[in-house]
């Protein structure tokens, strides 16, 4: 929900090792899909896994004001769903708290049901784009009106007639092609969705599972994605994955901290999800796969990561940028440990994230003594090696969960402790982050 506590001051100091076992939460972006489509299908959705984030939890309450039945029953989140077109109109506003992912995939949802609805957020999700996903909605006949600059608060008209729609993507976005495709559930025929990059799978991968009828072709223009309208999606018994993105944080932690040696087990090892792993073993990470297998149909590996005390910069494969745009932050403290410089080109989405992402980092790591260039849609950061990179500034988190994580994790490698201005929108996606780092070894106090 946007109702922030206080901030909460973290400061976080050089420990020892890190070791042990990380067991991180279930994967955000499976889990809000695994809510949305278990409200589309008819009958009981059985979710086990599930991540009790903040961001997540505002999706269920919202599905519930949706009208569909979200209780959880010991460790088991069920889901009665009211079937595709079945939505009920909300009788209040529905607050998407910090998520970018839960606004746009509940928009497309919604967007050709006959129902009203009106969307807020947080401070920061009230500043993000959702003309991205409006313009692409309007296609179907969805209307909408929100502040100016196409932000939230905002209301949208769901389609009574939809018409299907035939869209190129025009950003590396995964949320905007699931909301196109989640629209193009109650539209009449067939919704085309071409996307230039492969951005994350999760929606295909689940419509498929949940029954519906969908095709994805690599062709010269891209990833054709097709859809038919209208099926009755049948309910699903899900194990959510845990997340590669939480579990960037205590690797990336394990690298950078002398001594150190962690199990983070059970990653979803997806390829449009898994580009950080492979860019940190080109760096020189000693970072390896272990019990690698399948489940779900999603590769899974344990993932051991050990302090690795020559990373060398590298220039990132611009491809790849979608497969880890959310772990660049993380990666930018990896870098300035490294030796040499790390370069990031083809990252402007990072600066419509929860924050501007390039911003918010490249002024922090400056203000640890860490060289950072940047432009539009690239940075750069020059590494000073393990054991000199001083420490002892201040970072903003500005409401943006990974940036306060990130910073997190740079204090246990710098000289001097690392102060992070708000820990509280950690919650959003790892609500169990410092129990779990500390019970690694790391030394994180509360201001
Ligand atoms: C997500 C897509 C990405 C990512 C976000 C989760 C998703 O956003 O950054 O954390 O679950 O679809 P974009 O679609 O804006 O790239």
């Amino acid at each position: 929900m946007s109702s922030h506590g206080a901030p909460i001051p973290m400061i976080s100091a050089k420990c020892g090792p890190l070791s042990g076992i990380a067991d991180v939460p279930g994967d955000k972006s499976i889990s809000h899909r695994s809510l949305i489509l278990g409200a589309m299908a008819v009958g009981e959705t059985r979710i086990t896994g599930l991540l009790e984030g903040d961001d997540v939890l505002d999706t269920a309450r919202a599905m519930r004001s949706f009208g569909a039945e979200v209780e959880k029953v010991a460790d088991v989140y069920v889901v009665h769903g009211v079937g595709v077109g079945g939505f009920a109109e909300p009788d209040h506003v529905i607050d998407c708290g910090n998520s970018g992912t839960g606004v746009r995939l509940l928009m497309g949802a919604m967007a050709t049901t006959d129902i009203s609805v009106t969307f807020t957020g947080d401070a920061s999700l009230n500043g993000r784009p959702m003309a991205r996903v409006t313009d692409p909605l309007a296609l179907f006949g969805t209307q909408s009106v929100g502040r100016r600059g196409g932000r939230l608060p905002m209301t949208l008209v769901g389609a009574a007639d939809p018409i299907p729609v035939r869209y190129t993507v025009p950003m590396p976005s995964a949320q905007v092609k699931s909301a196109v495709l989640l629209a193009g559930l109650n539209a009449p025929g067939k919704t085309v969705v071409i996307e230039h990059e492969a951005t994350r799978d999760h929606t295909e991968r689940m419509l498929k599972g949940f029954g519906a009828e969908i095709t994805v072709e690599d062709t010269d223009a891209g990833r054709v994605i097709t859809l038919t309208g209208q099926p009755e999606l049948r309910p699903q018994t899900i194990a959510v994955p845990r997340d590669p993105s939480s579990a960037a944080f205590p690797v990336c932690a394990a690298l950078i901290t002398e001594g150190s040696d962690v199990l983070v087990p059970g990653i979803g090892l997806n390829p449009t999800r898994a580009g950080l792993f492979t860019t940190l073993r080109e760096m020189g990470a000693d970072l390896t796969y272990e019990n690698e297998r399948t489940e779900g149909g999603e590769p899974v590996a344990d993932l051991r990561a050990r302090f690795s005390p020559n990373l060398k910069g590298i220039e990132v494969d611009p491809t790849r940028a979608a497969s880890m745009i959310d772990e660049y932050p993380v990666l930018s403290v990896v870098a300035a440990f490294a030796e040499g410089q790390t370069v990031m080109r083809g990252v402007k989405e990072l600066r419509v994230k929860e924050s501007d992402r390039i911003d918010a980092m490249a002024k922090g790591l400056r203000a640890n003594g860490v060289e950072v260039d940047e432009g539009e849609d690239w940075w750069i950061v020059t590494g000073r090696g393990h054991g000199n990179v001083p420490g002892g500034g201040t970072c903003a988190a500005r409401l943006d969960h990974r940036i306060a994580m990130s910073f997190i994790v740079l204090g246990m490698g710098t000289e001097a402790p690392v102060t992070v201005d708000d820990g509280g929108p950690i919650t959003t996606s790892f609500p169990i982050f410092e129990p779990l780092m500390a019970s690694l070894g790391a030394k994180i106090t509360r201001a």
